[in-house]
């Protein structure tokens, strides 16, 4: 008999339900992304995110059944993000699950943001089977995970401060783009030489697996004052060239750095940055280039949506990882933590 899977997310500033046939078959995926209404503030604004979140999440789980066409009796439990994100967010879906699973006994099962994120790619690719080691590039993080078993991740090395993503849309903001930055920068880099500024590399050294993007930030943020209070041109896509290439250069040869030393030939990547267009082909090129097989999620995967955490919610299930109505949102919290002891 199959199993059903229905999956929420409201961590940041999309409200998205989804319902998953077998944990891999994706039978809808609705997202309510709030970015337009963001974007006047220049970045998501929690008190907003949450009032929206509340909005959308009863309507876009009703649309999710509706588009499965799965009634909610024949689901069998109910994952949910519970974190890491913001917390008025994370409340959100946390409480509509809650209610549900409250209201009609299905078991409800604590999902990891980011763990969502990594099994994005089983979607996506439906042979993928861990081992594997996985970049993780997102707003808010920036890792690679050792992904040894459905069950058990290994963090190699994470950022000592900026993710990618908020580099990417710092930098953005300053050039004048709207929220998200990320995508406006990918495209304006197509246009540039990457080599025309060098920026710095930070944590460059072998064996290291840690991640620092505030120093090159920080660069790009002098070079573009000195060259405005000299009064000099400064060519936007060459920026945007440049400090995209000081962005993937790290974290290529770090993700080449981390499949040698574990000896791991299967590469994925998770979180919104793994859309950008100048990191696909650069990492694409060196598996190619050390016989490694890459796997990615695909655009709509990659971002925050529900089906992701349906898939990591069907694999917990299986694991006998539930937990009860005391779940509360978490706004910062490791992977691989145990909520459901400790919700108890
Ligand atoms: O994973 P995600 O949807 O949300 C978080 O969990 O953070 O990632 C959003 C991030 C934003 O910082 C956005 O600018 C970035 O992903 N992003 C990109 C691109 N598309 C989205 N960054 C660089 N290039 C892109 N094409
Ligand atoms: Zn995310």
């Amino acid at each position: 008999m199959s199993v059903y899977t229905l999956a929420l997310e409201s961590s940041c500033d999309e409200t998205s339900a989804a319902v998953l046939k077998d944990g891999r078959t994706v039978l809808s995926n609705v997202i309510s992304s709030q970015v337009p209404i963001h974007r006047k503030f220049g970045g998501v604004v929690p008190e907003i995110a949450s009032r929206h979140h509340i909005e959308q999440v009863i309507p876009v789980i009703d649309q999710a059944l509706e588009d499965a066409n799965v009634k909610l009796e024949d689901i069998d439990h109910i994952g949910v993000t519970y974190g890491p994100g913001l917390v008025g967010a994370l409340l959100v879906g946390v409480a509509a699950a809650k209610g549900l699973s409250f209201a009609t006994g299905i078991p409800l099962v604590p999902v990891h943001h980011m763990e969502g994120h990594i099994f994005a790619n089983f979607l996506a690719n439906p042979t993928l089977e861990p081992p594997f080691l996985s970049l993780v590039v997102s707003g808010g993080h920036t890792m690679l995970v050792h992904v040894k078993d459905y069950e058990e991740f290994q963090i190699l090395g994470q950022t000592r401060d900026d993710a990618a993503g908020e580099a990417f849309d710092k930098i953005a903001r300053v050039m004048g783009f709207p929220y998200p930055g990320g995508p406006h920068i990918d495209a304006l880099a197509k246009e540039g030489n990457p080599n025309a500024i060098e920026f710095p590399k930070a944590l460059s050294e072998p064996g290291n697996f840690e991640f620092s993007f505030s120093g090159l930030k920080s660069a790009v943020l002098n070079y573009l004052n000195s060259k405005s209070q000299k009064g000099e041109d400064i060519h936007q896509a060459d920026v945007a060239a440049s400090f995209q290439k000081a962005i993937v250069d790290v974290l290529v040869d770090k993700t080449k750095d981390a499949a040698h030393t574990l000896g791991e030939t299967n590469i994925t990547i998770a979180g919104g940055v793994s859309a950008n267009q100048g990191l696909q082909v650069a990492l694409e090129a060196m598996c190619k280039e050390e016989g490694f097989t890459y796997y990615k999620p695909g655009k709509i995967l990659s971002t925050d949506n529900a089906a992701m955490i349906g898939c990591r919610a069907y694999y917990m299930a299986q694991a006998g990882k539930f937990c009860d109505l005391h779940l509360n949102a978490k706004p910062s919290v490791p992977i691989g933590t145990v909520a459901w002891v400790e919700g108890k």
